[in-house]
């Protein structure tokens, strides 16, 4: 186990990478998760989201977003004119990490450590590669961190046009352009009303700023 190198087919397309995704090995979370969550959506996609990791559902569903942060998210696509079927769907970490509560059954979500994050970073890259997007945009710390490292923190750059680091550009032969923003959790998270619905508005608004980037 030293991460998903080892894992990677020699087809990179996207149902190549998916399918050798099922087996990997590359970090222990594929120990107690149902199954990989991969991408989903058209090759051809000129926008790609990138999440933290499957949830709950996601995990006993095999698709990303499949849960309630995943409905917001859907709705927020909807209010800024983007194409749910048009855009490719995927997260920095591909299983589900969860614990419990000493003789509970309910499973508790746990943020990936960095080094889960850093061992699941080649399957992000490879559907980087593939698909070449126009735009990216990264939903929350999990994602942006896993392309430009731990120092970046949303709060100073969200909804700034990026690029992509240098690297990962060369290697995947693209000029995408990438938009951090909120994981749709954080905006379901405020008991707030009010502050609810300004955060709400606020992460359409950054879906919709990425949006108009694509031609
Ligand atoms: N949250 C994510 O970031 N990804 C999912 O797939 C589900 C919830
Ligand atoms: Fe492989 Fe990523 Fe799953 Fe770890 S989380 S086993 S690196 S697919």
């Amino acid at each position: 186990m030293s991460g998903a190198e080892n894992y990677l087919p020699r087809d990179r397309t996207i149902s190549a990478l998916a399918a050798a995704a099922r087996c990997c090995r590359g970090c222990p979370l594929y120990q107690a998760a149902t199954q990989t969550v991969f991408g989903e959506g058209p090759s051809t996609a000129a926008l790609m989201l990138v999440g933290e990791q499957p949830d709950d559902r996601a995990d006993r569903t095999g698709h990303p977003f499949a849960g309630p942060a995943g409905a917001l998210l859907h709705r927020a696509l909807d209010d800024a004119g983007i194409d749910l079927d048009r855009i490719y769907r995927t997260n920095a970490v591909k299983h589900f990490t969860f614990t419990r509560h000493i003789g509970g059954k309910r499973r508790i979500r746990q943020w990936p450590s960095r080094t889960e994050v850093v061992s699941c970073r080649p399957w992000l890259l490879a559907e980087i590669e593939a698909l070449r997007p126009q735009v990216i945009v990264c939903l929350g710390a999990t994602a942006a961190q896993s392309l430009y490292g731990t120092a970046f923190r949303i709060t100073t750059h969200r909804g700034e046009v990026l690029r992509l680091p240098r690297d990962i550009a060369s290697t995947a032969r693209c000029t995408t352009r990438v938009v951090a923003t909120v994981h749709p959790s954080a905006v379901l998270r405020d008991r707030d009303e009010v502050r609810r619905r300004n955060a709400y508005d606020a992460f359409v608004a950054d879906l919709r700023g990425a949006r108009n980037l694509i031609p």
